[in-house]
């Protein structure tokens, strides 16, 4: 196998498990850089995984710190682990908000009433509360408001697969105009 295909696999598995919604790989850790300069991660679900060209798709409250952090500074890096299938994915890359756009509105029209329950409660993200129980949402245009889409371009991947006895196979991909170059490395 070459690093090419070694990290075409690592792409189409997670991949599969965002299209599935199976599999423990779409629910990714995303780490920005607080306003502060303190590192700050939290986990998501990967909507999509685009190819060409790379990019993730995140959604998120206008309201959480992780929205605050990425307008103020957009390098991000997204980690993807599944015990399943032994393989960790870690790529860097630089995110930009869609709020009350064409974006925001075509995936919020996608989105079931439930998940976009996820979104748009009365108190905003981090405040503090009385009750945990009594969370309100705010009415539906509200809540659409507040809704944002995360999407990182990505730069770089890189792979690693914990082999059987111990092995590990380890490859990194830069993202390119025309595609993607690819070289194995020391773990
Ligand atoms: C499995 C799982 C999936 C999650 N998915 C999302 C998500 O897609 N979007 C989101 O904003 N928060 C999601 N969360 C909640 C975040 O991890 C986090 O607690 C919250 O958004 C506040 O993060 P922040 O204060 O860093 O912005 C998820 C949490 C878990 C455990």
């Amino acid at each position: 196998m070459t690093s090419r295909e070694f990290i075409e696999a690592g792409l189409e598995a997670l991949d599969a498990s965002v299209r599935d919604k199976q599999g423990d790989l779409r629910n990714i850790q995303l780490a920005t850089v607080s306003p502060a300069g303190h590192p700050a991660v939290r986990t998501l679900v990967l909507r999509r995984l685009e190819r060409s060209p790379p990019v993730a798709e995140m959604h998120s409250d206008a309201r959480a710190d992780k929205v605050r952090d990425i307008a103020n500074d957009g390098r991000v890096m997204i980690l993807a682990w599944s015990a399943e299938e032994h393989l960790q994915l870690r790529f860097e890359g630089t995110a930009v908000l869609h709020r009350d756009d064409d974006v925001a509105r075509s995936c919020w029209d996608a989105l079931s009433a439930n998940a976009r329950n996820t979104y748009g409660l009365r108190a905003a993200s981090g405040t503090p509360i009385e009750d945990p129980e009594g969370l309100e949402h705010l009415p539906e245009q509200e809540q659409y408001e507040q809704f944002t889409v995360i999407l990182v371009s990505l730069a770089s991947v890189d792979i690693l697969r914990l082999e059987p006895e111990g092995r590990q196979t380890r490859a990194i991909g830069r993202f390119t105009a025309d595609g993607m170059t690819a070289s194995w490395v020391a773990q």
